[in-house]
């Protein structure tokens, strides 16, 4: 609806490790140069299912904050801020949930999955139900319309498109909005006018989906038009009424190419890690000690490095001739899997090594972090302000 913006979130896990490195930073790392960036700590999220457990949150949330910090993503481009310290988002969850029907809740596919999950937690509660709602609030309030997320997220970025669609169809209503709008492409001037006419007839008599992305961009540059206006022009390019939140796409991450030690998904409860903060005596032995294709018993044994995890880091790490040499030396047995190891060992050192010493400087002096996170909170409710003055009203909340 306006410019691009991108939100995204990361419960509080403590400590990342590569996975969260290759799969996810790096990605922000990248958006954050073309895009208006937010990226908060979901810290409400952690509460939904590890209520039970508060004392691990509070130094989850600075050690994941340290962490992004050392990887590379940047408080300069970017906005980092702690949802928790956004009280915006919890009043938008309620209003929300006023409209929210309860078996869209109950039908998100991770709502029964991660129940059967996490079997030895009671997760039959209200906030846990409500999880995706509370996401839905993250999103909306920045009227956010790219959110970088991996697969397991769609189905609720799907919720809240679904959510976002209801609200303005419900609160987008406003007297005489037909006319409005038609005032309002005057406005544009006679030769845009004409333009945005023709792409909302391509749009909505033959559900031309390059028209309709055409005549958004066509509003998104002009100016000069009000707000309001241009909330109309957006709604009724669509043939809703205003359009008040946007409706965000999920900007899909990609399955991260890192996988853990053991070949499978790294990840702390498989326990086949290699943590940012890895010391590099830990980060060899780990290495070391990974396993490889169990064909390769002796080192005349020929292997295949498909069936190696070992090779999987390799795909990560190594260039071109790196690659071919582990091909050629693995297949014919020229190499030992202690010879193949040995550049990934280099090629992590080299990379943990400039995050290392940043982590250390965060470490040593507090206020860094909490200044840098001070300073987005201040921006996030600021930003978050503007969108619930606009919500309040149309949901009758705006007297004094
Ligand atoms: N649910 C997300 C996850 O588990 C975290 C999250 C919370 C989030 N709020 C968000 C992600 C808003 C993107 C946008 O990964
Ligand atoms: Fe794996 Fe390399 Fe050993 Fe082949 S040589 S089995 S790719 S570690």
């Amino acid at each position: 609806m306006f410019a691009d913006r991108v939100l995204s979130g990361m419960r509080p896990t403590g400590s990342l490790h590569l996975g969260h490195y290759h799969g996810v930073l790096k990605n922000w790392i990248h958006l954050q140069q073309q895009y208006e960036c937010l990226f908060f700590v979901a810290d409400w999220h952690a509460l939904t299912t590890h209520y039970d457990t508060p004392e691990i949150i509070e130094q989850n949330v600075w050690d994941m904050v340290v962490d992004w910090l050392a990887a590379g993503v940047d408080p300069s481009q970017a906005t980092l801020f702690i949802q928790s310290k956004v009280p915006a988002h919890s009043e938008l969850y309620l209003l929300l949930s006023m409209m929210t029907p309860l078996g869209w809740l109950e039908r998100v596919p991770t709502y029964k999955d991660q129940q059967e999950k996490l079997s030895d937690k009671d997760l039959g509660t209200y906030g846990f139900l409500g999880y995706p709602l509370l996401q839905s609030a993250d999103i909306l309030i920045y009227r956010a319309n790219l959110v970088p997320v991996g697969e397991d997220q769609v189905p609720h970025l799907e919720f809240t498109r679904e959510i976002a669609r209801r609200f303005n169809h419900i609160y987008g209503k406003e007297l005489g909005f037909e006319e409005k709008a038609e005032q309002a492409i005057k406005k544009l001037g006679s030769k845009k006018s004409k333009l945005y006419n023709e792409l909302r007839n391509l749009y909505q008599e033959q559900g031309d989906g390059g028209a309709l992305e055409e005549a958004r961009s066509l509003l998104t540059e002009q100016q000069s038009l009000s707000l309001s206006d241009r909330e109309r022009l957006f709604g009724y390019l669509e043939g809703g009424g205003k359009m008040i939140l946007a409706e965000p796409e999920a900007l899909l991450t990609g399955a991260s190419k890192m996988p853990g030690l053991d070949g499978q998904k790294m990840s702390k409860s498989y326990d086949n890690t290699i943590s940012l903060r890895e010391d590099p005596v830990s980060i060899e032995k780990k290495i070391r000690t990974m396993p490889t294709d169990p064909a390769r018993v002796r080192r005349s044994d020929p292997g295949d490095p498909n069936k190696c995890p070992v090779w999987q880091f390799h795909m990560v790490y190594s260039n071109h001739d790196t690659q071919e040499w582990v091909q050629q030396g693995c297949r014919n047995a020229q190499i030992g899997c202690l010879d193949c190891k040995s550049p990934i060992i280099s090629a992590i050192l080299a990379e943990q090594g400039p995050i290392y010493e940043r982590i250390q400087k965060y470490e040593e002096d507090p206020t860094l972090v909490r200044n840098i996170i001070a300073d987005g909170c201040e921006k996030a409710n600021k930003l978050a302000e503007e969108t619930m003055r606009d919500i309040r009203k149309v949901m009758g909340l705006n007297y004094s």
